[in-house]
Parts: C-alpha cells; structure tokens; sequence
C-alpha cells in the first residue's frame, strides 16, 4: 500500500465546510514553507465535470467519468484546481454527491498521497486539508488539525465568500445549503467526515485568522521538535 511515512513533514487539516480550515492552511504552508493541496477542489473538479456533461453527480459512471476527464487534465494542466467556478455552491453541492461514492474515493487517492510523499522541489513539507486526510488520506501524517466553527458563523463566513467573488446569494440559501452538505458528507458510508481519534480540534467560531494560525503554529513547532 503507498502510504505516507511517519518521519515525512505532513500536516492535515479536515473539518466542515466554511470551517476556516482553507484558510489555515494556506496561512501555514506560507510560514512552514509548505505544499499545500486543496483536496476539496479534486471533488469539486469532479463535480463540475459531471455537470458540464450534463451527468447525474450521484450516478457512479457519470462520476467516474468525471475523475477520468479530470485526469487527463491534471496531466497536462494542473491550475484547473484553482478554477473560480469551482468554488459557486452548485459545484459544491455536486462535490459532496460525487464524493460519497467509494470508486470516486479511490481514484483520487493517490493523486493526494503521491502530492503528500513528494511535495514540490524545495519545500520543507506537505498541508493537505479536506475531509478524510487524517482518517483515510495520511493517517501516520505527522500533525492533524481538525477544525470546526459553529454553523451559523460558517454560513455568515461562506456568505461572505461567495458574495466577494461575484456569486449573488442569500443568508438562508447558503445556511440550509451547509446544513445539507455537512449532513451528506458526516453521513455518508465512504470516508465519512469526524475527527481522526489524535487529531487536536480547534474551533474557531470566535478566534481571528490571526489567533487561528498562531495556535496551529504552536502545534505544528512540537510535533515537528
Ligand atoms: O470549501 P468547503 O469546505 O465548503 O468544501 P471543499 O473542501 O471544497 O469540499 C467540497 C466537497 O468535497 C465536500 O463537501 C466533501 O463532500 C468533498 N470532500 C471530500 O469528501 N473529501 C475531501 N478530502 C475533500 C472534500
């Protein structure tokens, strides 16, 4: 089995939608010098592939369809994981669809392992964050964060986000879209969203960016000492 090696520098980071993990994780991999991977954006990818086939993102040849067209892609193009279409609520709904099923799961395993056992030339280490990275994705990664925030927050903090880039939304659409999806994916068989049993869990419903990186860099200085 290709696995991550406990003496390899991996952080991950999992949590709910709108959690502030994303932003975390960009904020470290900046002061570590780290990789980072948005593994969301793989199943997000995924999504947005089904649906500009026109394909159901619950059906699983649609689905698998979709990781096959994103491979051939990502060979040749990998900035089409930073595609802001991505990041519009459809495109997530359709991710957390695609996302519960196993074969989809699987064919996009080792894109993450390979990116956290060989992160690019010069950097010191590899932050990965999404839902299953220390449950399923890293589980000997040498740091996991889990981080929550209460769901009103996260919804506001969404809100905000997707107001920024241009996407026309409303409080409670964007509430009951987060109630759905963190439903989905806590729910689902495969690979379900929880804390991994040594992961240390931040909630950051009342911590700044600023306050949220300081803490996790105190982790990240011991389980690196
Ligand atoms: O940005 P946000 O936290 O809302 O979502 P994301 O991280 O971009 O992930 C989109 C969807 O992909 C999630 O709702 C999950 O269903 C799925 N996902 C997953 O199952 N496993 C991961 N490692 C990352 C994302």
């Amino acid at each position: 089995m290709t696995m991550s090696s406990s003496n390899s520098k991996i952080i991950a980071i999992d949590g709910p939608a709108a959690s502030g993990k994303g932003t975390l994780a960009r904020a470290l991999a900046d002061a570590l010098d780290f990789a980072y991977m948005d593994t969301g954006a793989l199943y997000r990818a995924v999504g947005f592939e089904v649906l500009f086939a026109g394909g159901n993102p619950e059906s699983e040849s649609d689905a698998l369809h979709g990781c096959n067209i994103l491979s051939q892609k990502l060979n040749s193009d990998d900035t089409i994981l930073s595609n802001p279409d991505l990041r519009n609520d459809k495109i997530g709904n359709a991710a957390s669809k695609v996302a519960a099923i196993q074969s989809v799961r699987d064919a996009l395993l080792d894109i993450q392992r390979n990116f956290a056992k060989n992160p690019a030339i010069g950097k010191a280490g590899a932050i990965l964050d999404g839902r299953d990275i220390g449950t399923v994705v890293c589980p000997r990664a040498s740091l996991k964060l889990y981080i929550t925030a209460n769901m009103e927050i996260r919804a506001k903090r969404r809100m905000k986000e997707l107001q920024s880039k241009g996407f026309g939304v409303t409080y409670k659409a964007v509430l009951e879209d987060m109630r759905v999806r963190d439903a989905r994916d806590k729910g689902r068989k495969a690979a379900p969203l929880m804390p991994s049993g040594d992961a240390i869990v931040i909630d950051t419903s009342d911590l700044s960016q600023g306050q949220m990186l300081e803490k996790a860099l105190e982790y990240a200085k011991k389980a690196f000492s």
